[in-house]
């Protein structure tokens, strides 16, 4: 359970438009309220003339949701108010949210699945039309970079993947994971109100060197367009990494270990896919110049000695920056610069 901000004793009818969506699910539109006068009360008649139903019917879907695990007050005078939200997703909380958020996605939620990248390639496969997000309370199979498993235990971390179906050329996207690193690590930022939140070339989001989230990016391409694109992201949320497993739990933190509190999933994540969204905008609009400001603010390599193993070869250096395709910039002993595309970075102690 995580709490939502004490209620105030007043209630309030929503400044909300509610016509027009006949489509939306009436648990979702009845969370949409209660949500948008939080910390405030909805009244049970204004809710009923809202949802276009008798207050019995309000009442019998209150009910539902405090069954699912919602905790929905209800006060005499003032009406209802939603006090707290499950640790697991709930789907009408979710869309409640997801408008609430105002991100333009069709959300497809699981309580479990081998992974969600995985399943956005079965949906686009299936012609799904992008955007659209998969999300999960827990993975089979999490995936990571080089064929790594992805630790996603039963509740607690965020799993999000978005499918997108650009066509567009490569060229326009070749920094897309760095767009999302910059801006995410923003937001989460912002969440946790912590600025040692940064990021580690190219897809790890870090703190201290220890590991908060990893992204990983898939695409299919045909004569140098991108047809598809599949971007998912594991982050380490209300979970504690002293429960990792032993291999993981000396380099990962968890925004909760951070904090030392809980974060409201289903808040984060709405913000989580509208950053998503509008970070493969502003990266396909193509202004690296704001991506580089952004980067050097957050580089978590940034004038450290660091090995690159990427397969071939250990390249040996100075990190100093990125480069206009997205690469990392190594500069050697003899000052000469290396650019790198792929690869695993250690950082060195020497
Ligand atoms: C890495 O750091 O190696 C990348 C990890 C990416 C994990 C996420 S969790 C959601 C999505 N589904 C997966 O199977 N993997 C990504």
């Amino acid at each position: 359970m995580t709490k939502y901000p004490p209620g105030l004793r007043k209630s309030v009818n929503p400044r909300l438009k509610t016509k027009g969506n006949t489509l939306e699910n009436p648990s979702s539109l009845l969370l949409r309220l209660l949500l948008s006068a939080s910390p405030y009360y909805v009244s049970g008649s204004v809710l009923a003339d809202r949802l276009k139903m008798s207050r019995v019917g309000v009442w019998a879907r209150i009910s539902k949701l405090r069954k699912d695990g919602l905790l929905i007050e209800a006060s005499q005078n003032r009406g209802y108010r939603l006090s707290a939200e499950p640790s697991k997703y709930n789907r009408p909380l979710m869309e409640a949210w997801i408008h609430q958020v105002q991100a333009k996605c069709k959300i497809f939620v699981h309580d479990t699945i081998d992974s969600t990248n995985s399943e956005v390639e079965r949906l686009l496969a299936n012609g799904e039309a992008g955007p659209f997000a998969v999300i999960s309370n827990q993975q089979s199979n999490g995936r990571g970079r080089l064929g790594r498993k992805w630790y996603s235990p039963t509740s607690g971390n965020i799993h999000i993947s978005v499918g997108f179906r650009p066509n567009v050329n490569l060229i326009k996207l070749r920094t897309f994971t760095l767009w999302q690193g910059v801006c995410i690590a923003e937001l989460l930022r912002s969440f946790s109100a912590n600025k040692s939140i940064s990021l580690k070339w190219p897809n790890d989001l870090v703190v201290n060197e220890k590991k908060i989230a990893g992204m990983l990016t898939e695409a299919s391409i045909n004569s140098e367009e991108v047809r598809t694109l599949i971007f998912g992201i594991g982050i380490n949320l209300n979970s504690s990494s002293k429960h990792f497993p032993k291999s993981l739990s000396d380099n990962s933190t968890s925004l909760k270990d951070l904090t030392g509190h809980k974060q409201r999933t289903h808040e984060l994540s709405a913000q989580l896919i509208k950053t998503i969204l509008s970070s493969y905008k502003q990266c396909a609009d193509n202004n690296n110049k704001e991506l580089f400001v952004k980067w050097g603010k957050l580089d978590a390599l940034s004038q450290r000695n660091i090995e690159v193993s990427n397969g071939k070869e250990i390249i040996k250096g100075k990190a100093v920056g990125i480069d206009n395709d997205g690469s990392l910039k190594i500069k050697s002993r003899n000052g000469r610069i290396r650019l790198v595309q792929s690869g695993e970075v250690s950082v060195c102690k020497w």
